[in-house]
């Protein structure tokens, strides 16, 4: 019988390859297969997954986790008793009563750090709910931000499966190698990782053509190629009208590479 515990799969890479892009589609698909609750986790500090996902709310609006490390820290030296609760357990329930309800999925948003030193102790307090929250959902999504530095800080949380986003470029590429040699380095938990590689060029017959060089350097870098997605002009043009990822047709290049590297991947079937 399958164990019923929640899978943590983490989006990580380069900027502007298209993380925020395959969270949301991952989100969705997780969604249309209506295999059990989805928490989406925005962990970029800017904040834009919620627009990805078509989630009809202000930035403003959005409390965020940076938000409410902020005013624990004021209740705290205000005074305040935190309802009676250790900073913990006080921080948790504001956590919990951040979280915004879609009808079909969840989404949290980690904001932006709130001082120097601070993001730190956010993304620490993120990591500790979010260990309580797998618990209730099937699945969490975390889009995190470009770069590296909050995995080298230890910040991000245990998961099953992390997604390296590269575009196809050999910095990119590169950078996704390190990535993977950093999480390999520090003993992060990371059941299973694999190479998307976004945004490929396509051939005459339409078809996304990845250059042997660029092959050649996965290799090289050790990484899991699960597979490619091709540079799509509806992409582009969803992002600019600022329409979300979800209504992207499911016969588009993109959903059906999409879908094909999902299939591939046994631990999120
Ligand atoms: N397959 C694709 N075809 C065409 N455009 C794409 C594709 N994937 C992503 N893009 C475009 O590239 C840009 C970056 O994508 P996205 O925001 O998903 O990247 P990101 O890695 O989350 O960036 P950041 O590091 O800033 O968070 C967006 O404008 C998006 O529309
Ligand atoms: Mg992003």
């Amino acid at each position: 019988m399958e164990e019923n515990v929640g899978k943590t799969i983490a989006v990580a890479g380069k900027g502007g390859v298209g993380k925020t892009l395959i969270s949301a589609l991952l989100v969705n698909h997780l969604v249309r297969r209506n295999n059990g609750a989805v928490l989406a986790v925005d962990a970029d500090p800017s904040t834009n997954l919620h627009l990805a996902l078509g989630v009809d709310i202000d930035f403003d609006e959005l409390e965020t986790v940076g938000g409410i490390r902020e005013e624990t820290l004021v209740d705290v030296q205000g005074g305040g008793n935190l309802a009676g609760m250790s900073k913990p357990d006080y921080f948790d329930m504001r956590v919990q009563q951040a979280i915004w309800e879609e009808d079909d999925f969840d989404l949290l948003a980690m904001g932006r750090p709130e001082g120097p030193g601070c993001y730190c102790a956010a993304n620490n307090m993120l990591r500790v709910s979010l260990d309580r929250l797998s618990g209730v959902y099937r699945y969490v999504v975390i889009d995190n931000e470009a770069g590296l530095e909050h995995l080298s800080r230890r910040t991000t949380r245990d998961v099953d499966v992390l997604l390296i986003v590269s575009d196809a470029s050999m910095r990119s590429i590169l950078a996704a190698g390190g990535v993977s040699r950093l999480i390999d380095d520090l003993h992060t938990k990371v059941e299973e990782q694999y190479l998307i590689v976004n945004r490929v060029p396509v051939d005459e017959s339409g078809q996304p053509d990845l250059p042997q060089l660029l092959r050649k350097a996965i290799e090289e870098q050790g990484l899991n190629l699960a597979g490619v997605i091709p540079m799509d002009p509806i992409v582009a043009e969803f992002d600019a009208l600022g329409k979300p990822v979800g209504d992207i047709p499911a016969d588009s290049a993109t959903r059906q590479a999409f879908d094909k590297i999902v299939a591939s991947i046994p631990s999120l079937n």
